[in-house]
């Protein structure tokens, strides 16, 4: 949620800024803007409403001249998106301008007292009162730039990252984090700074990962000086090496980025199991798993915690370690988790599943579960982002990077992940039969192509959106194993396309939600051939008798729904525990050309964010 990103170096550093904002664009797009500064010193600020283009065309129109300069893409908390509320913002003098991902959460009360003091504020953000605050204590304590933001962020409540620059130091960058994410890219006499890696792929695969309470003082010529902002001692410096290259970055072909990660994903499952499953399929072996053996054999209760797509994925979660591990599992938003007093101890695991690693609701989840003594396991797809970093051990789901805002790939990795978890779970614990994990292993080992073969109801699906383009609204209806994956269908449809979609377990329908079926409200049933199916006809049959027209995604073969539904899809026949997978995959192609058809962006749909980093 927002994205930052700055450049020190001897390239001029508009252009690097403006491609690594447009690589940043899925974390908002309400407004950009950047701050240069030039060789003489002089800063330079642009900013527009909307995409990250529309700063382009500004700026190019004024004075882009510098090799310093951060730069900020918006998604809006505090105050419309608009010029004056976009990033950077500068002090009353304008002399400092700074860039924020995250919330101040006192801002309020630290309005009211600079204001007392006499500073004018333009904006309705919470931000500027940080910039602000900065040069209120650099005028009033006659201090360096470094040493008034440390003590700004000192008397700040809530989560940064920030960069700051100054008019006549066009040598320095600052940067500070606590809960947003930072990430340093070390070049050859330049540096890179970012909210997550992408904007530094193809400069850099040397990055360094801020840590909470951390500022990094970067100055030209001069080594990295980082420091903790509670104690001002330097901290130890890591460098990491990054494993992502520029192709992964770009559409591929595709018209959008989630065209080519719903197609991408015979390759990212592929990924996905590479080396956790034994040659002969007898085996699963997660290293996490292994290296914490005796959590895992002494627990009384697992815990899941997600938010949105990754809340659905541990909703299958759920099932797949009750019916393979038989412990006790509970699944949980993590907001809610958050403030829910939750009891927990040490035979507690709370297992936290986020695709970007970023989610802040997660992030706190995970800390609260710590204090009380659980063990903490992470299911992620960013390497090296906040939660893999706080968690106490984990697994990476392996799809890549997922571009596209609504999520696709790292739905069906997090659900591959979680059933290899059962899995190394259950034969750790010896809940698990040695045939049962053979028949689940060897079809997961055949997933990817399994998959590829589902993919073929592309075109089939292209025209069956064509009949609901304009419906307004839907219900998805699943049961067992695929109630999350209807979940997970109607968000899809929901965030992409804008239709009203709900998600129910099909049996729920007689207790209310019936009463509004018609033949406007189209449901899509998923129906494979499982040990609900039979449970689940009667349920089509319900929608039926009351007009309601009904999309049934079914098991290849299966010609008796065709007498029932309007509409049939086929899917491969798998066990019942790798149903959603291989449903999921219509249901993503639907949204899609239902969101496509009505000439929506797919790829950044209004007011969302691909990391949601702000409560
Ligand atoms: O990065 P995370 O998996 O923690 O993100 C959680 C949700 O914000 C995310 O799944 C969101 O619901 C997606 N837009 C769904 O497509």
């Amino acid at each position: 949620m927002c994205g930052i990103v700055g450049y020190i170096g001897s390239n001029g550093a508009c252009k690097i800024l403006i491609q690594g904002l447009k690589r940043l664009e899925y974390r908002g797009y309400d407004s950009a803007g950047m701050a240069l500064v030039g060789n003489d010193g002089r800063l330079n600020v642009h900013k527009s409403k909307g995409k990250v283009a529309n700063l382009e065309q500004t700026a190019a129109a004024g004075d882009t001249e510098g090799c310093l300069g951060i730069a900020h893409t918006r998604w809006a908390t505090h105050g419309e998106p608009n010029d004056i509320n976009a990033h950077p913002h500068v002090s009353q003098s304008g002399d400092i301008a700074l860039v924020h991902n995250g919330t101040i959460e006192n801002y309020a009360v630290l309005k009211k007292v600079l204001s007392d003091h006499g500073v004018e504020f333009k904006s309705e953000t919470d931000t500027e009162v940080l910039v602000q605050l900065i040069e209120y204590i650099k005028l009033t304590s006659n201090c360096t730039l470094s040493e008034a933001v440390r003590e700004a962020l000192l008397q700040v409540e809530g989560a940064y990252a920030i960069a700051v620059v100054e008019r006549g130091e066009p040598d320095t960058l600052i940067v500070a984090r606590k809960s947003s994410p930072l990430v340093i890219g070390v070049g050859d006499n330049e540096t890179f700074i970012a909210s997550d890696a992408t904007p530094i792929i193809g400069y850099t695969d040397k990055v360094i990962y801020l840590e909470n309470d951390e500022m990094a003082v970067i100055k030209r010529g001069e080594p990295i000086n980082i420091v903790s902002i509670s104690s001002n001692l330097p901290s130890k410096i890591d460098i990491h090496k990054l494993r992502l290259s520029l192709a992964q970055l770009e559409k591929g072909g595709y018209d959008t980025f989630m065209l080519k990660e719903i197609f991408e994903q015979p390759a990212t499952l592929c990924d996905c199991l590479r080396g956790r499953i034994t040659p002969d399929g007898r085996r699963v072996v997660l290293s996490g798993v292994e290296l914490n053996k005796q959590k895992f054999i002494e627990a009384e209760r697992i815990t899941l915690v997600a938010c949105g797509t990754s809340w659905h994925a541990a909703l299958i979660g759920k099932r797949l370690i009750q019916d393979f591990c038989q412990i006790p599992v509970e699944v949980e938003y993590a907001s809610e988790f958050r403030y829910g007093n939750p009891v927990l101890g040490p035979k507690d695991i709370v297992i936290s599943i986020s695709q970007s690693g970023e989610t802040a609701d997660t992030l706190a989840a995970i800390q609260i579960a710590k204090q009380k003594g659980a063990f903490v396991y992470g299911v992620c797809n960013v390497v090296g982002a906040s939660i893999p970093r706080a968690t106490d051990s984990g697994t990476y789901i392996h799809v890549g990077p997922e571009i596209g805002v609504a999520s696709t790939k790292a739905f069906t990795g997090q659900v591959t992940v979680l059933t290899l978890l059962a899995l190394a779970i259950g034969q750790l614990r010896g809940a698990i039969d040695e045939e049962k994990v053979y028949e689940i292993a060897s079809a997961l080992k055949t997933m990817p192509k399994t998959i590829e073969e589902t993919l073929k109801v592309d075109t089939e699906i292209q025209k069956l959106s064509r009949i609901f383009t304009y419906a307004h609204n839907f219900l998805y209806l699943g049961r067992g194993y695929n109630y999350p994956t209807a979940l997970e269908g109607a968000l899809k449809l929901k965030e992409i396309s804008y239709i009203h979609a709900e998600g129910y377990p099909a049996a729920e329908m007689k207790h209310g939600p019936i009463a509004l079926i018609d033949h406007e409200m189209p449901s899509v049933i998923i129906a494979p051939s499982d040990s609900l199916y039979d449970k689940i006809i009667s349920n089509v049959q319900q929608v039926k008798s009351r007009g309601g027209a009904v999309v049934a995604i079914v098991s290849k073969g299966n010609t008796a729904m065709n007498d029932i539904a309007d509409f049939c899809i086929e899917i491969p026949e798998v066990p019942e525990c790798l149903t959603p997978l291989v449903a999921s995959i219509p249901l993503q192609l639907l949204a899609y050309y239902i969101a496509v058809n009505k000439g929506k962006d797919v790829d950044q749909p209004r007011n969302l964010a691909k990391s949601v980093t702000v409560e």
